[in-house]
């Protein structure tokens, strides 16, 4: 957090008012050329520029869109279902990642030859931020965490990292749209560190680029989510499911597919949602307890259920938060004892009254139980019950046949 500041600190990037040419994508016309007025970055991608923004084809994946999206944090969960829709729509796809070759691999595919560019970066190198940035017009910031590390903080990733962006696609001159994805319940007035930095991330985004569109997510449920897989792992080890605070705590979560697609269509829209703050909420209200029971339920296992008091939870994982920076070793990355997650169940998380909903971006979140919980019963299990359905017609027919031979014969007597 610390190098970031400073390094933010010192930088000469200029806080002019929000850039002209900050428009929608649609509808297009000859004067929302991008990098036609302003100079844009030297890239290490793409030699002969990308020039207006047209839209050719049928809107398939070897369409042109127009849009040519840089999308930080494409690496992770939500990343992975945004990157296939924008795909799927003929837009290029800038993938920054840091690491190894293989975290971005599986994104390639989803986009037609060439559609998806993976480019390694590193957010303390602001050369390499602005090379990943140079031939987009559109940015969205996906880049989150709900844990700390020794070598980044929360602060760190969810404000400094999302102001950082927001400076340099306001230097850059042709970015179109900007997307920060943050938190359902982001506040500066929340117990939890984690949607403190949200809160300020957003606002530092707004304040340098107005026009940006903030997406605050409720948790998000999909294959590879982060809540119902450590609730099946732990129950099918252990036997059992810890509920912190007796599991009473509200949440509303939506299905992660139906984030990406609230994404592409304020994309799309006519400059609408530019601007604004969309709390994204699944259709229906659950407890924890009630979400685990849904859950166990479809993946028919029965789990004991143990309340744990929240100042029981919170002793439970504080030694992890007291070791981060204590102990020369990477520490274990904490799952359901998240000592700040318990501090943000204190309080119920979900869609304010009055704030701008899918309803608003014109879509219709899907049904949990409909939707994602069937994506999660195991192939296997569609297997079985497809063999048991080919078994159940193949003897009722059996018996079928049966039956009319049988019937002469009673007529006989
Ligand atoms: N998952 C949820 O239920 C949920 C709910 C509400 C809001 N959100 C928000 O939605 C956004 C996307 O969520 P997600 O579930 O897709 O997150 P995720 O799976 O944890 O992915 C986060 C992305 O951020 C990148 N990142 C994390 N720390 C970084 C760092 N220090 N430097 C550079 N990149 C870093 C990761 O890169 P690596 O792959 O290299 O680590 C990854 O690409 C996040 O802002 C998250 O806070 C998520």
């Amino acid at each position: 957090m610390q190098a970031i500041t400073s390094k933010l600190g010192h930088q000469s990037i200029k806080h002019s008012p929000a850039i002209s040419s900050f428009k929608s994508l649609y509808p297009l016309s000859d004067d929302h050329y991008y990098g036609y007025v302003n100079p844009r970055f030297a890239s290490n991608i793409a030699t002969g520029g990308t020039g207006p923004l047209v839209r050719k084809g049928t809107g398939g994946r070897s369409s042109v869109s127009g849009i040519v999206a840089t999308v930080f944090g494409a690496t992770g969960f939500l990343g992975r279902y945004l990157v296939q829709q924008l795909a799927k729509m003929g837009s290029q796809v800038l993938v920054p990642f840091r690491g190894s070759e293989d975290s971005p691999r599986h994104l390639k595919l989803m986009g037609d030859l060439g559609q998806i560019v993976p480019m390694k970066y590193d957010h303390r190198d602001e050369n390499s931020i602005k090379a990943v940035m140079a031939k987009a017009n559109v940015v969205i910031n996906l880049i989150g965490r709900e844990y700390e590390t020794r070598n980044y903080s929360f602060e760190e990733v969810n404000h400094h990292m999302a102001e950082q962006l927001a400076m340099i696609a306001k230097e850059h001159g042709g970015i179109m749209r900007f997307i920060q994805v943050s938190c359902l319940g982001a506040s500066p007035a929340s117990s939890s560190r984690m949607l403190r930095a949200k809160a300020a991330g957003e606002e530092a985004v707004t304040r340098e680029l107005p026009e940006a569109t903030i997406m605050r997510s409720a948790v998000m449920i999909g294959t590879e989510d982060r809540i119902l897989n450590p609730w099946a792992f732990f129950a099918k080890k252990y036997g059992f499911l810890p509920l912190i605070g007796g599991g009473s705590t509200k949440i509303q979560p939506v299905f992660v597919a139906d984030v990406a697609a609230a994404i592409v269509s304020s994309l799309k829209d006519n400059g609408t949602s530019m601007g604004k703050v969309y709390e994204l909420g699944g259709p229906d209200i659950y407890t924890m307890h009630e979400l685990a029971e849904l859950m166990f339920d479809m993946i028919r296992e029965w789990p004991r259920y143990v309340n744990i008091p929240f100042p029981i939870a919170k002793a439970i994982s504080s030694p992890r938060e007291f070791l981060l920076n204590k102990v020369p070793a990477p520490m274990p990355v904490p799952t359901i004892f998240n000592l700040d997650a318990i501090q943000a169940l204190a309080t119920d998380n979900i869609v304010s009254k009055d704030a701008l909903t899918f309803e608003d971006l014109g879509l219709a979140p899907h049904k949990l139980v409909k939707k994602c919980l069937l994506n999660l019963i195991h192939e296997d299990t569609i297997w079985i019950i497809f063999e048991r359905l080919v078994q159940l017609i193949s003897a009722s027919f059996t018996r079928f046949l049966e039956y009319s031979r049988v019937q002469p014969d009673k007529e006989e007597k």
